[in-house]
This record gives structure tokens, sequence and C-alpha cells, in this order.
């Protein structure tokens, strides 16, 4: 019963995960006949089943919100935690074009504020991954990084009812509204069991530095009692999909004979040998987050943006979840049970009178 692990909640036409075959199904197609094709609008159209257009720019009060926060140093997620909330819309689907379009604009925006440069605005003839790298830098991307920025973006926008996502549909079920809905599974993403790990595993790739380091290195962790990031996954006890995705991603995108990506798939290959010969059965292989780390890295994006870009994608899948809720909604409200004492009298012996 502990984490509801193995508890089917709902029916989904959305996304399929199948952890023993390693299958990651969106909205009817493999991950990998559709991330690498299609654009990222193109993916929202099949998951909300209705076209994607763009939606309001955030108000006056998202800017001086993420000024303050800037001047706070506030993290990344926080602060897109906190001006998620100021957005609006009259209704369900103006709020679900209001949320997608915003959040690249407000991730963009609140990195340039970081770093005490002035947010630039979304350029309309521009696609939507464009326009995030766009917003960042100031600079129009060549089609190879947007390319590789929109295949992450359909790999990891809908993933079955993990954390974040039930978060959106528990919101929902109770006839909230959908900002509310987005700014709760935000909170949720933002932990560090859920939406954290492609940092840390780059950083690994990178204290490592060369393949031949690679057996010293990760014996110590490993000996240590430390995780080796990027590796093991809750539900996917084969190769996790979305990885060769997303390494067939970072070579295009690097480059065939890129020294960064000889040195991944060397320690890939090191991590998997030395992890089967400390934890035989354990099934431990690579998942999502280890390839996350170096298309991300490969699109040019720094490491405090990797988890806020995943937030970029999956709004969208929290609001195709919160559309299918809506559809046939029943309240979601399950039950625990009880394991506390019974029949106390008031007062309580043990009870210290508040001085
Ligand atoms: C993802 C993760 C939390 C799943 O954990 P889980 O399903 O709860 O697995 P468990 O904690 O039960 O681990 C089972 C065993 O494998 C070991 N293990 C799991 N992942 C490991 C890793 N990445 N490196 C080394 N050992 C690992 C555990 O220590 C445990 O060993 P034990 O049986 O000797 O105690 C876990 O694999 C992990 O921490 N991975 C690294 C972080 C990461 O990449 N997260 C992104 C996930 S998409």
């Amino acid at each position: 019963m502990s984490g509801l692990e193995g508890v089917v909640a709902a029916e989904t036409k959305l996304s399929m995960v199948d952890g023993e075959r390693g299958e990651l199904i969106i909205a009817g197609y493999p991950v990998e006949e559709l991330a690498p094709q299609a654009t990222f609008e193109e993916t929202i159209a099949l998951l909300w089943e209705r076209p994607f257009e763009r939606g309001q720019d955030p108000s006056a009060m998202t800017y001086d919100l993420l000024e303050t926060a800037a001047r706070q140093r506030v993290d990344p997620m926080d602060a897109l935690r906190m001006a998620a909330a100021t957005l609006s819309g009259k209704d369900d689907d103006e709020a679900a074009r209001n949320l997608v379009t915003a959040f690249p604009v407000i991730v963009a925006a609140y990195w340039r504020l970081l770093h005490g440069q002035t947010p630039i605005a979304l350029r309309p003839d521009l696609g939507h991954a464009a326009n995030y790298l766009y917003m960042l830098s100031g600079d129009v991307p060549d089609e190879k990084r947007v390319r590789g920025l929109e295949t992450y973006l359909n790999t990891v926008v809908d993933h079955g009812f993990n954390a974040s996502t039930f978060t959106a549909r528990v919101i929902a079920s109770t006839a909230s509204d959908f900002v509310s809905a987005v700014t709760g599974a935000i909170g949720a993403l933002k932990g560090p069991l859920h939406g954290g790990a492609p940092g840390p595993a780059l950083d690994m790739v990178f204290e490592i530095g060369d393949v031949a380091r690679a057996e010293a290195v990760l014996r110590r962790k490993i000996e240590a009692g430390e995780r080796l990031m990027g590796f093991g996954h809750r539900v996917y006890k084969v190769r996790d999909p979305r990885a060769d995705v997303l390494a067939a991603a970072a070579e295009t995108m690097l480059g065939r004979g890129n020294a960064l990506y000889d040195l991944a798939r060397g320690v890939e290959a090191v991590a998997l040998r030395l992890l089967e010969e400390y934890k035989p059965g354990r099934r431990l292989q690579t998942n999502v987050e280890f390839y996350t780390a170096l298309v991300l890295h490969g699109v040019g994006l720094e490491v405090p943006l990797f988890t806020p870009t995943f937030a970029i994608s999956r709004v969208a899948g929290w609001i195709a979840h919160c559309f299918e809720q809506r559809r046939a909604n029943r309240l979601i409200r399950p039950q625990s049970v009880y394991v506390g004492p019974r029949g106390l009298r008031w007062p309580s012996p043990a009870a210290q009178p508040v001085t």
C-alpha cells in the first residue's frame, strides 16, 4: 500500500508505460516514432485533441513578481511556481493556452533577470521550442538545436500517473481551475525524487572526464554507498525507452565523434557493468535523466535550467490530464486506515500546561 505502488487510479488515453517491456506510448504513438519527428505543438494537439493556439503573454504582475524574486535569488523552480500562480484564463481552454504559452516566457525572463538582463519578448514567427531558446539568449537558434529541444520536450511530455500528473488530476477533480492544478503539480515536480537528476548526472560525467578513469571513479562511488545518477527506475526494469530516443538526439546534435558523447557512452557501459556486479538481480538500467543531461547540454542550456525545462514540457501533459479528468469527472478521494489510539479522555494526563 505504501506509495500506492501498483494501484490503478484511472483510465487514460494519454500515455502507457510498460516497465517490463521498456515501452512508452504517447497518444497511440511509440515514443521513438513520435518524439524525433513531431513539433511540440503537434504533440500538444494530439494530447489535447485540438490544435494548439498560442495564449496571452503574462501580465505586468507576473513580471513584477519575477523581478522581486530575482533580487532575492529565488531558485528558478520556486520562481516558476510563484509566477504560474499569477496566470489565469476565463475558462479551461483559455487557461490551458495561457499556461503552456507562459511557461517558457517565465523561465527565460527569470533566467535573464537573474543575470542582470532585460527579458526578451516572444517572437510570433517562431515556434514554441525556438522561442524558448530565443528568449533566453536573444539569438534565433539553428534548426539542429530546435530539433534537439523538441525531441526532448516530446519525450518527457507525459508518463503515466507520475506524482506531478496525479497531483494535477486530484486538484482538477475537485472542480478547481487549471492554474491551481498546474501550480500544485509544479510543487510535486520540483521534489528531488521526481524531477531532479539530470544535473547531477552531467556533473558525474564531467567529474570522470576520461573514460579510462570511469571504472575507478564509479567503483569508489558504489562502494561508498552513493547512487549513480541516471541509472535505476521505479517502473522500468529494462532500459528506459526514453534514454534511447534522447541518446540518438544527443548524437545528432553533438555530432558523430563528439568527445562528450563518446565519454557518456563509455561511462554508461562501465556503469551498467558495475551495477550488475555490485547489485546483481536489481535490474538497474540507464534512465531518461542520463541522456536528458547530454541533450539539454547540447542544446546549450545550463544545469539550473534542466528541471524548469522539464516543466515547460510536462505542463502540456498535466493539462491534457486535467481535460481528461473533466470529461468524466469523479472526485479523487481515497481512504486511509486509522492506526492511532482511540478513546482517550481529555484532559490528557500527559498534557502539560502551556506557560
Ligand atoms: C530512481 C530510483 C530512486 C528508483 O529507486 P527504487 O525503485 O526505490 O529502487 P531501490 O531504492 O529499491 O533500489 C534497489 C537497489 O538498487 C540500488 N540502486 C538503485 N539505484 C541505484 C543507482 N542509481 N546506483 C547505485 N545503486 C542503486 C539500491 O541501493 C538498492 O540496493 P540494495 O537492494 O542493495 O539496498 C533509484 O534508482 C535512484 O536513486 N537512481 C538514481 C537517481 C536517478 O537517476 N533518478 C532519476 C530517475 S528517472
